[in-house]
């Protein structure tokens, strides 16, 4: 290789790098956040005062996070709608619970994986936290359809599952109703799924695409990371339909919280978790990505720019914690039967 050729390819390597810290550069500026590569920072983010997490209640919190008795007809599990292994949701618009009775807000089911992340819970923000989350599904009629008294006595008569919450807890622990549904929330906080977004933000300059990186600037441009950012990438609440109503404004009566804000979702997994919005009526990402330039932007987005913006997206697609299923213990004579009514 001559002088000249070598000068040259080491400016536009040089130029490379330039534009790749650049570019993380802009990330931070933005608000947009990776969730950190080491394992002391994102535990200070999951637990801060490091007091929620053992690996017990995990365990523990699983088995419930899989377990269908804790619904009346015992056939209905928080799997059932956010399932691990469909992007942490059920890709059908609005979720459908006990009596197979659709949500009579026309709700769509949000992925639970990253929720750990956010300010808020539920698309009204109505919840602080997971623990307290918790509560609400398995209650909801158009859920679980579980009064608290029938989820702890099904809990307390099967001895092993008594057994597994005096080891995760203490020798007297009081199986109520909090900490059946707080443990849940405990296994749900370990749900955070790094992706190729964070390995580029975290120093790893080739873990996206040209077209990646294309699309990550395109989508900050744009301002989508006004709303859009912290770890989740979401999370917050943020006021909808600014700039123009939503093309299915109609479908359902869901109109934010009292001020008409919305909780901002994730996009972290979001090629995975269609159909998109509140409502659950756009099933194409470049499609939501459009709407989200002319209600929230005032923008036309072409499609030339939605392509670069989903190509982006595709680099949220996280690498999921693996779950062994679990074998749940079995029922005694003492424990609730099913319940249809
Ligand atoms: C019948 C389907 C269904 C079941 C079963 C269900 N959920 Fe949900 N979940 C939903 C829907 C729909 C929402 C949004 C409701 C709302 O915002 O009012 C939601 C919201 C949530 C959220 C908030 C996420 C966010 O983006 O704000 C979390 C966390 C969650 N559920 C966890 C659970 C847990 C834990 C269980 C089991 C105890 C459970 N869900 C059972 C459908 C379901
Ligand atoms: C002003 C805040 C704001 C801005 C700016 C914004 N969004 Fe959103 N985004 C939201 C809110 C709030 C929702 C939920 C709306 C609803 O469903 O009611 C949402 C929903 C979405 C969804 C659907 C997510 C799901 O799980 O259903 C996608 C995809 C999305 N936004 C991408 C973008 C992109 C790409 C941009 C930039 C072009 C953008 N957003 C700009 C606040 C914003």
């Amino acid at each position: 290789m001559n002088t000249k050729k070598l000068l040259t390819s080491s400016m536009i390597l040089s130029s490379i790098l330039f534009a790749n810290n650049a570019l993380v550069e802009k990330v931070t500026q933005s608000g947009m956040m990776s969730i950190p590569n080491n394992e002391a920072a994102l535990t200070k983010l999951i637990d801060p005062n490091g007091n929620i997490i053992t690996d017990k209640r995990v365990e523990l919190g699983k088995k419930l996070y899989f377990e269908p008795r804790l619904s009346k007809s015992g056939i209905i599990s928080c799997n059932t709608c956010h399932n691990l292994g469909l992007g942490g949701a059920d890709g059908v618009p609005a979720a459908v619970g006990h009596k197979w009775i659709a949500n009579p807000h026309h709700l769509n089911s949000p992925t639970v994986y990253n929720a750990v992340f956010y300010d808020k819970q539920f698309w009204d923000g109505r919840s602080h936290d997971l623990e307290d989350q918790a509560q609400g599904p398995m209650q909801a009629e158009p859920e679980m359809a579980s009064p608290q008294e029938l989820v702890i006595q099904r809990i307390n008569s099967i001895p092993e599952y008594v057994e597994e919450f005096k080891s995760a807890y203490s020798k007297d622990v009081n199986i109520d109703f909090e900490t059946i549904t707080a443990t849940i929330g405990i296994f749900e906080r370990t749900l955070v799924t790094p992706a190729a977004f964070d390995d580029f933000v975290n120093g790893k300059e080739d873990a996206l695409t040209d077209a990646q990186k294309v699309g990550l600037n395109t989508f900050i441009d744009k301002g989508c990371a006004n709303c859009h950012n912290g770890v989740a990438l979401g999370g917050t609440m943020q006021p909808f339909e600014i700039a123009a109503k939503y093309t299915f404004a109609n479908l359902g009566d869901f109109k934010g919280d009292d001020k008409g804000m919305v909780k901002t979702p994730t996009l972290r997994n979001i090629t995975e978790t269609a159909p998109y919005f509140h409502n659950g009526a756009i099933w194409s990402l470049s499609e939501a990505v459009k709407e989200m330039g002319s209600t929230q932007l005032g923008i036309k987005i072409s499609d030339e720019e939605a392509g670069q913006i989903v190509d982006f997206l595709g680099a949220l697609k996280g690498r999921k914690p693996e779950i062994t299923y679990p074998q749940l213990p079995i029922s005694t004579l003492d424990t609730p039967k099913p319940n249809f009514d």
